[in-house]
């Protein structure tokens, strides 16, 4: 069994509440990376884009990364652009199990539109540029993605699945 499982996926794809239940599931901790870097920042993540711009956040979040790869049994959530910048996606491989949620452009787009989670990326956009915005960026992000070990369809996906992928990889 890995020490480290890393959720990734686009913003909305539920890697936060995936990961929770399955670090449950299998007596990990969970961490949802951008909590962490919010907490060590001492600022929210709107906050960060605002007073410092992505180039930093992406800093930041590099930094959490490294940190949290010296972690054991941990279930990380990982922010939507983490694996596309930084070399992350090579970071999280190297030291544990990566799990792509998929799902497509126009569920991520009724998630998110409904989300209560500020995100800087998506703020103010009208449903049909949420759309736009959602379908250019993960084809730009989809190359990063299906870098991940493992690729589970985030419809109707149960912890439970994610749980068997990592106990049997060789089913998947
Ligand atoms: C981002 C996704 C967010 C957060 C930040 C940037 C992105 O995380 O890290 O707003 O670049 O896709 P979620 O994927 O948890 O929304």
């Amino acid at each position: 069994m890995y020490s480290r499982i890393f959720l990734i996926g686009f913003m909305g794809s539920g890697k936060s509440t995936h990961g929770s239940i399955l670090a449950r599931k299998i007596g990990y901790d969970f961490v949802d990376m951008d909590q962490l870097i919010e907490e060590t920042a001492g600022m929210t993540i709107p906050g960060i884009f605002s007073e410092h711009g992505e180039q930093v956040f992406r800093k930041w979040e590099h930094d959490i990364l490294l940190e949290l790869c010296n972690r054991e049994r941990v279930v990380v959530s990982t922010g939507g652009g983490a694996p596309c910048h930084n070399d992350m996606i090579r970071i999280m491989n190297d030291h544990g199990a990566t799990i792509y949620i998929q799902l497509p452009p126009e569920v991520l787009k009724d998630r998110l539109l409904t989300s209560k989670t500020d995100r800087p990326l998506i703020k103010g956009k009208s449903e049909s540029e949420l759309l736009e915005y959602i379908t250019s960026l993960l084809s730009e992000r989809e190359n990063y993605y299906q870098q991940a070990r493992f690729m589970v369809n985030g419809v109707n996906l149960r912890a439970e699945e994610l749980a068997d992928l990592l106990r049997d990889p060789a089913s998947h």
